[in-house]
């Protein structure tokens, strides 16, 4: 196990180095994107851009009883400091590539094992549902960590209203394809477009939601505007973000890391200290704004809540 001195696990350790090495022609393709990116949006884009940039608040968000009572990481710390490969693999990167991007009006394709397939306006897809402010713990996988005050709404709800088939034993969610607008998409980082999933019982847990918004305002860009997934229990990069197709399936999805480096991560990702990554531990983790690591916890603390879904695995194996 390898014992560190510098704070976070960095990009050229978490990916295979020859697509590290790939990161200065990813940098040339960034900069070109740029330019291309203003040189393409028209000025009721440029408008749209600048409206949905603004920090709108959300109306009538509820509290929830989910929430965690511990202390909630600054909205720079939130919105700074992330990971979102389609704007950029470093952890501004998202912050300062993402503002330009368009995300209304907005489709989601409903797909696969259900009663209700079709194309939903993002509006009507989230209006039968009530808003709530839901305080979770992220850890990435990098082993740094942050509270977040998500708004969103409960994944469960949103499935039920779908009404999947008896067969749908997955869900499956795809962020957007659109390397115009997402540079990072032009550089074959991982395969496009980024893939998650969870099994039926996972995705109907009360505590997954699909967040809209954070700190009870409009989900910035950089945080997987307009609709994005939150799984507390797991590490971030089951959060998948801007998704434009959920997919209800019978058979187990290939979710994009685990294509990238199936020895380094898996299907099932359950936040677990006592399973190491390949090239680093999990024991403990760096909350952001504080000096001292802290222990990981098991399910990122929300054990008592899930651990039942996992008793018959052997969580070794199914990482
Ligand atoms: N979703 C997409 N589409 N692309 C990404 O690169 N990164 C994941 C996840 N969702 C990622 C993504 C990872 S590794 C993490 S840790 C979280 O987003 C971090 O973002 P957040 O802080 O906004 O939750």
């Amino acid at each position: 196990m390898l014992i560190r001195k510098t704070p976070d696990i960095r990009y050229s350790e978490v990916t295979p180095k020859g697509l590290y090495l790939r990161r200065r022609e990813f940098i040339h393709a960034a900069a070109a994107g740029a330019i291309g990116a203003a040189a393409t949006l028209s000025p009721v884009g440029t408008a749209r851009a600048q409206a949905q940039g603004g920090r709108a608040k959300l109306p009538n968000v509820r509290k929830s009883a989910f929430s965690t009572t511990e202390k909630i990481n600054p909205y720079e710390d939130v919105t700074g400091y992330n990971n979102f490969y389609e704007f950029g693999t470093d952890k501004d990167d998202p912050m300062r590539n993402g503002q330009k991007f368009i995300s209304r009006p907005w489709t989601i394709r409903v797909e696969g094992l259900v009663k209700t397939p079709g194309s939903y306006d993002i509006d009507t897809f989230v209006k039968p549902h009530a808003l709530e402010e839901r305080i979770y713990r992220l850890r990435c996988v990098e082993a740094w960590s942050m509270v977040i005050p998500w708004v969103g709404i409960p994944l469960a709800d949103v499935i039920k209203r779908l009404e999947p088939l008896p067969g749908a034993q997955f869900v499956e969610f795809t962020t957007l394809l659109d390397p115009k607008q997402m540079f990072g998409q032009r550089i074959p980082v991982l395969d496009w477009p980024y893939i998650e999933g969870l099994r039926m019982d996972e995705a109907m847990h009360p505590l997954a939601i699909l967040a809209v918004g954070l700190y009870g305002e409009v989900l910035p860009n950089q945080n997987g505007a307009p609709i994005r997934l939150v799984v507390p229990w797991k590490y971030g990069f089951k959060g998948i973000k801007s998704i434009v197709r959920i997919r209800f399936t019978d058979k187990q999805p290939r979710n994009s890391w685990e294509v990238a480096n199936p020895r380094e991560y898996g299907f099932y990702a359950n936040v677990n200290p006592t399973v190491d990554h390949p090239r680093w531990s999990q024991a403990s983790e760096r909350r952001l704004g504080e000096f001292l690591r802290r222990k990981t916890l098991m399910f990122n603390g929300y054990g008592d809540q899930v651990a039942g879904l996992y008793s018959a695995m052997d969580l070794r194996r199914a990482f």
